[in-house]
């Protein structure tokens, strides 16, 4: 901690501050014992607070009454400590302890509050149940592990504001009861006691405020938002979760991503994190499909996918052959020399099918032919042509998928991160930043059979490449002005060049099925805002939790958030969600089914 604290009745120095230099001084502590041990005659506590440790020693002789009263300390009391800095001797200064050269002998203590035996240990940081630990989350905080995540993600939010801050950015706030902001997930609701029947909508983000400046003309906007989406939990998903959401007038793609790569640049500095100095690559999302098979694309490993349908096209095997015939895609990647057993094989279609594919062709290589039961089905040029494609040798395993395109993409995509995890193939070393880029503006929804944007409405669609006009005849074939950060396959942040008239905001409400009437009726104050002299404007919102969890090397966001929900949507400290009173009910013109 930079700065001394103010002495008082409590302390006048940080525990995890006092070293060699403080020898002589009579100071005084304030904290909680962190581990208590009783030598013989000595009893030593090392006494925590949120700067670190430092041991105590009581000695009976010149400290009776202190000695005696540390008998009675047990884990976790609060207590204030007065004494003198002593150096250790040189066999037990503790090397482990920033402050293990010296410790304090003990003149007065005074105990502050007791304290029940801590559901699991605090000094140590092995595994614990994750709903014991949130359900003494006040207790799993003062962990070390925690203690360090939650300052780290205090200098990240604060090298955002300072970076930004010195670049003219004006932090605003916006509204958290609104109304609905469509981000792709389900709204959480609250029901308004003064107009019954109505509710409020969580933000799933301050996509429309923040046009809604740039419009009443602020330039350049961020703010640290929290945002609400009711949808399935994951790992790298939380109900309510924190962006730096950021917006800017008269610009391009370029400004935004020159902008962001410089904020970026400075955040990972600031948190130890190594990547490659800017600019980051830009891949198109079409390749980033097909050579990674994802989205949100690892590029620390290799295993790149190929498609081959034309290399194997007319084979004898009818599984490629019917895919092929009705406009489906052979793909496969190179495994590399991966030995694995039958069972391994064949586990390896479990994989894929939850993607929606029916099995993975695992084919190995030897003397350069095919290792396999399918080699008969297929013309040694053919195999020839697949080996020179996924540039294989003997020995090396190969993957093969046959579906529909965006099926197969996934599957592989979900299996080539699969064995580099499994295999560890993921190479120590610089992180891998990179931009993904000239995205679908829709992708047709099956289920509910209409067009669906790919970022969200507001984003500006782009005619297909080589074109100049925009037209939704075809809605399909319209590119987005979005742009996503992604590094090491996590994806930090999305953004967007606006639609910023509203006639071109009109086209793309009627190609996702508003008609203008629903239309006016949600979004009428955007298209109005859109009608009084709108800004070109783009901008971009990041994950902080995700690049808190990133740059803390921890898989769950529940790490990094003081107080998350649990997997399954809930918080095990107050009890939340839990039911209300009839009569809250009754106020707000409520009846449960
Ligand atoms: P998007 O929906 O892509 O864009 O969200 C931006 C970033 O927010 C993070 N994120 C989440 N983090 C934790 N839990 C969640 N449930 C969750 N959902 C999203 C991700 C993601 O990249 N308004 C647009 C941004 C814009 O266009 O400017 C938006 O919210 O890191």
């Amino acid at each position: 901690m930079k700065r001394p604290p103010r002495p008082n009745a409590y302390r006048d120095h940080w525990s995890g501050e006092l070293g060699p230099d403080d020898e002589g001084s009579e100071v005084r502590v304030a904290g909680w014992v962190h581990r208590r041990r009783d030598h013989g005659n000595l009893v030593f506590v090392d006494l925590r607070d949120r700067s670190g440790l430092v041991q105590l020693v009581f000695h009976p002789e010149t400290a009776p009454a202190a000695h005696a009263a540390a008998h009675e300390l047990r884990s976790e009391h609060v207590v204030s400590a007065r004494g003198r800095v002593v150096r250790r001797s040189p066999e037990t200064v503790n090397p482990g302890l920033p402050t293990g050269a010296v410790e304090i002998a003990v003149e007065d203590l005074s105990p502050l509050a007791g304290a029940l035996t801590p559901p699991f240990p605090l000094d140590e940081d092995g595994p614990v149940d994750e709903t014991l630990r949130l359900r003494y989350r006040y207790l799993d905080l003062r962990r070390e592990s925690m203690r360090q995540a939650m300052e780290l993600r205090h200098t990240l939010i604060a090298a955002m504001r300072s970076h930004l801050g010195d670049r003219d950015f004006l932090e605003i706030e916006t509204p958290i009861l609104t109304r609905s902001t469509p981000e792709g997930a389900r709204d959480f609701l609250v029901p308004a006691r003064m107009s019954p029947g109505t509710f409020f909508a969580l933000p799933q983000s301050p996509q429309l405020f923040k046009q809604l400046l740039m419009i009443a003309g602020y330039e350049r906007y961020f703010q640290i938002a929290r945002c609400f989406r009711d949808e399935d939990l994951r790992a790298d998903r939380q109900l309510e979760f924190t962006q730096l959401d950021i917006e800017l007038s008269f610009v391009d793609e370029d400004d935004v991503i020159d902008l962001v790569e410089g904020l970026m640049t400075h955040v990972f500095a600031v948190g130890d994190f190594t990547v490659p100095p800017a600019p980051w690559p830009r891949l198109g999302y079409d390749e980033a499909m097909l050579r990674f098979g994802s989205d949100r694309p690892d590029t620390r490993f290799g295993l790149e996918i190929s498609d081959v349908g034309d290399a194997v096209r007319g084979s004898r095997f009818q599984v490629f052959e019917r895919v092929l015939a009705g406009g489906g895609v052979v793909r496969a990647f190179n495994a590399g020399r991966l030995e694995l057993s039958r069972a391994e094989l064949d586990g390896l279609s479990a994989i894929v099918q939850r993607y929606g594919a029916k099995a993975v062709a695992p084919i190995y290589l030897a003397d350069g032919g095919w290792r396999s039961n399918l080699e008969k089905f297929f013309d040694p040029d053919q195999i020839a042509a697949v080996n020179l494609a996924l540039d294989a040798g003997d020995g090396d395993l190969l993957l093969f998928v046959a579906d529909r395109a965006e099926v197969a993409a996934q599957a592989l995509g979900a299996l080539r991160l699969e064995l580099a995890d499994r295999y560890r193939l993921i190479p120590d070393g610089p992180h891998h930043p990179l931009w993904v880029v000239d995205f679908p503006m829709f992708g047709y929804d099956e289920a509910g059979d209409r067009w669906d944007p790919l970022h969200h409405p507001f984003t500006a669609p782009s005619p297909p490449a080589g074109e100049t006009e925009l037209s939704f005849a075809d809605p399909g074939r319209l590119r987005s002005r979005g742009y996503d950060l992604v590094v090491d396959g996590n994806e930090l942040g999305g953004g967007s060049i606006r639609i910023h008239t509203p006639e071109v905001q009109s086209q793309v409400f009627a190609a996702i099925g508003l008609g203008p009437d629903e239309a006016e009726a949600r979004f009428g104050f955007l298209l109005d805002a859109l009608r009084y002299g709108a800004p070109p404007h783009g901008g971009i919102a990041f994950g902080i939790d995700r690049i808190a969890a990133l740059i803390a090397g921890r898989d769950s966001l529940r790490e990094v958030i003081a107080f998350p929900k649990t997997a399954s949507g809930s918080d095990p400290l107050t009890g939340a969600p839990a039911p209300v009173d009839a009569r809250q009910l009754a106020e707000l013109s409520i009846r449960t089914t």
